[in-house]
């Protein structure tokens, strides 16, 4: 069956099939592949790109510049325009529709992104919103493939921490999707909206994924392929600090947790960026307001055999340039 995305938006997985994102995976190797034997493209010459940024951001600005650079794109940043403040976002998504081939968005709300693509008349890709971030997926997806030796459907993850956030919501999307098993280990005040839930279950008796919630680390963990975390405090939360720290603390990714998957080699995953130790602002503050010297993840286990966050974090580059060529590439 040929796939062609041309012209598609990239807001969640849930608006792509398991064979579509298969696809995108393969497209991301091929893409990898390529630029690891030194060839230059051609497949995004002549395009204009541009990513808005309302959040701060490291990998997924440079993933795009990079993977747009790779493939003879030109980029614009835009992280002070007029729009939502001076101008509507319906007219400011008209205005780039005219002068570019693809737009990044990364903002709170995500019907923010959804009115760029109603009204832009080019691929929107959601580089993150407060309820979802796609293009991240892709790349852990790419990295479970590479590290984990089994299908995807036969793999278990674990995502620990806020099981609401975006980054929980597109996991167990994406899991319900390609028929993985998910268990999202939390409290129960931070597992993933019902509704949400209840939809990608009905999905997943299609695609014999399961999904689960679980308060108990170590009936969730055992048998884990892939310990997957993020930050207890998303961004635009930043005042959450004390309610989060109370309800995750007991969920900190560490060598005891590791130890109850009786899986030597689960690997370990993490967006990122990741509080394992003191060397950054925020995790002082914290330091000196809660005393805790790691969050999310101890460094033991970020520094570890197990973890593969850094591959991950390249194979943004090469699933990000999968998306852009597969939706408005010369192919
Ligand atoms: N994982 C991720 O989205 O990283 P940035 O916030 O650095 O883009
Ligand atoms: N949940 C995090 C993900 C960062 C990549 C946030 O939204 O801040």
């Amino acid at each position: 069956m040929s796939i062609n995305l041309q012209g598609r938006h990239f807001l969640t997985l849930k608006d792509f099939s398991p064979l579509e994102i298969e696809y995108l995976l393969n497209l991301s190797r091929d893409l990898k592949t390529k630029k690891r034997i030194g060839h230059k493209g051609n497949l995004l010459q002549n395009k204009n790109i541009v990513l808005i940024f309302d959040k701060p951001s490291t990998r997924t600005r440079c993933a795009f510049e990079c993977a747009a650079y790779d493939e003879g794109g030109n980029v614009t940043f835009l992280s002070n325009s007029h729009m939502g403040k001076k101008e509507s976002i319906e007219d400011t998504a008209i205005v780039l529709g005219r002068m570019y081939d693809g737009i990044e968005f990364r903002g709170f709300s995500h019907s923010e992104a959804e009115t760029l693509a109603k009204y832009a008349g080019v691929p929107v890709w959601n580089g993150l919103t407060d309820q979802y971030h796609p293009t991240q997926i892709l790349a852990d997806f790419l990295t479970i493939q590479e590290h984990v030796h089994k299908p995807l459907n036969k793999v278990k993850l674990v995502y620990v921490g806020d099981a609401r956030n975006n980054m929980g919501n597109s996991l167990m999307i994406g899991a319900a999707k390609m028929g993985m098993h998910f268990v999202g280990l939390a409290p129960k005040a931070l597992w993933a909206d019902e509704k949400l839930v209840n939809e990608m279950r009905t999905l997943a008796k299609q695609t014999s994924a399961i999904i689960e919630y679980e308060e108990d680390i170590g009936k969730a963990v055992q048998g884990a392929d892939v310990i997957y975390t993020d930050v207890w405090v998303s961004m635009g939360e930043e005042d959450q600090f004390a309610t989060r720290i109370k309800q995750l603390k007991a969920y900190q990714v560490n060598r005891d947790m590791l130890n109850k998957t009786k899986n030597s080699d689960v690997i370990f995953l993490h967006c990122l960026p990741a509080f394992h130790d003191l060397n950054t602002e925020v995790g002082n503050q914290v330091h000196k307001e809660f005393g805790l010297t790691e969050m999310e993840v101890t460094d033991e286990v970020f520094r570890s055999r197990n973890s593969k966050v850094f591959d991950q974090a390249e194979n943004r580059l090469h699933t990000i340039k999968a998306i852009m060529v597969a939706t408005i590439g010369n192919l």
